[in-house]
């Protein structure tokens, strides 16, 4: 059933939180089980939608797959499938990465295209750069990437023009099934990468440098069941602190660590906010008004795009106008429209978005066309004054796992409602 959050803003945020696993490592660590025909063990695996389409998508190739309290087993004796077609590819862009494992274990694998969505064109030329320079004879067929490679792929130096986090995920998985040396020069240094590195260190092949511009991997002919425990989700954390920060609050994110945060946090500080940090955890406290920043994103370590609208919310109220540069995605302001709304003054500039500072929001409707869309909009609604309603939870519920609880514990006024009750209707038309 469709369903909407009504929020009445104004509360302080108080007492702790726990994060999930970093969605954005899970996704691609269930993609490289594909690689042995031994038992994978994930643990750690948040509940969520992103989640069941890769669960789906493991299925479709043959996987077993069973998931209970959090941990995932997943095994593969054989590849019965080796096409992805459009309608799950649509589903979750990620889905792609599994052209690189298949490929690997077959010798044959076509994957639709993902095409253009709402935050840029997205195109996919540095993964099949990098397939081709593995040995794979890569041609596109009426949408789908056809990627052959019959008598095995061999070792490479490969290099990423741009850090790529997809790109890296999916050649490091590739290399992995290869045996030989493979070296990854331009990788991402995000810290899912990392999680990647161990992974498939935990399957036998010998990887070393992840989280650095420079991966290499020797891999191996053969890899046995992995095993990993996953680190906790810095978007997800990102997004409770900012929930602190703008309700004047204090609120502790517990199972993240403050290395993975620490553009982040250091942003916060330039807005005002105490930052302190545990072995496993980061508290932020905000007794002031936000202080207005400039800053851009950029990749690891620098700000993350997927903070960018959770930030964005937040300067809104802040003291002063901020810029923030949007330097990953070209297209990545659409939330500003429905940002407007809960009267926001935010102007646009090709990839600048200049906000200046309001003394007050007011509570409104606003719907989201992303994960990171909708909790900018949580953000405000939380900050704002009276209530709002937030539509297209779908795209919550993609990144998001018990969020309106976890909320809840903090002290924001918030609840789920079913989307086609009588007032529903009647208000938002
Ligand atoms: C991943 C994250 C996403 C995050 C993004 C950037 C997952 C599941 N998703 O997405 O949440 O916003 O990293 O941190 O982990 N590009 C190319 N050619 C390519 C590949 C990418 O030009 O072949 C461009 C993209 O269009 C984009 C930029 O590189 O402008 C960054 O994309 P990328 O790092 O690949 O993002 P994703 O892996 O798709």
């Amino acid at each position: 059933m469709k369903e909407y959050l009504s929020i009445v803003g104004g509360t302080p945020l108080f007492g702790d939180v726990v994060v999930g696993g970093a969605k954005n490592a899970a996704l691609p660590l269930l993609m490289a089980t594909l690689l042995s025909r031994e038992t994978s063990v994930l643990e750690n695996i948040p509940d969520l939608e992103d989640i069941s389409v890769t669960v789906r998508l493991l299925r479709r190739f043959g996987a077993t797959v069973t998931y209970s309290n959090r941990r995932v087993e997943v095994s593969v004796p054989e590849i019965t499938e080796t096409t992805a077609p459009h309608a799950l590819v649509k589903m979750m862009r990620a889905s792609f990465w599994v052209l690189g494992p298949i490929l690997a274990r077959t010798g044959f694998a076509r994957v639709a295209l993902p095409g253009g969505d709402a935050i840029g064109a997205r195109p996919v030329d540095l993964h099949l750069q990098g397939l081709k320079k593995l040995g794979a004879d890569v041609r596109i067929e009426h949408g789908c990437v056809v990627a052959l490679a019959p008598g095995g792929l061999s070792p490479a130096r490969v290099v990423i023009d741009y850090p790529s986090v997809g790109a890296t995920h999916h050649l490091m998985m590739t290399a992995a099934l290869i045996e030989g040396e493979t070296v990854i020069e331009g990788a991402a240094r995000e810290p899912e990468i990392v999680e990647m590195g161990s992974f498939l260190s935990s399957m036998g092949a010998e990887v070393e440098g992840a989280g650095t511009s420079v991966v290499t991997i020797r891999g191996k002919k053969n890899l046995s069941g992995g095993h990993i425990r996953l680190c906790g989700d810095r978007i997800e954390a990102t997004t409770y602190l900012a929930a602190g920060a703008v309700t004047g609050g204090k609120v502790t994110v517990n199972g993240i660590t403050a290395d993975s945060l620490s553009s982040v946090l250091s942003l916060f500080e330039r807005m005002g906010c105490a930052i302190s940090t545990g072995e496993n955890s980061v508290t932020l406290e905000s007794t002031s008004r936000l202080r207005a920043v400039d800053f851009e994103t950029q990749p690891f370590p620098g700000v993350p795009t997927d903070t960018q609208p959770i930030f964005l919310a937040a300067l809104t109220r802040a003291d002063g106008t901020s810029r923030i540069n949007e330097t990953v995605f070209e297209n990545r302001f659409g939330h500003v429209i429905e940002f407007r709304k809960f009267g926001a003054q935010i102007h646009i500039a090709g990839r600048e978005a200049t906000i200046i500072g309001q003394d007050q929001l007011h509570g409104a409707f606003g719907e989201g066309g992303d994960i990171r869309a909708v909790a900018g909009l949580i953000i405000l609604a939380l900050m704002a004054t009276g209530q709002s309603e937030i539509y297209e939870l779908h795209h919550l519920d993609r990144g998001y796992e018990n969020m309106v609880e976890k909320l809840r514990n903090l002290g924001a006024n918030v609840i789920r409602v079913p989307a086609f009750d009588s007032k529903e209707v009647v208000l938002g038309c």
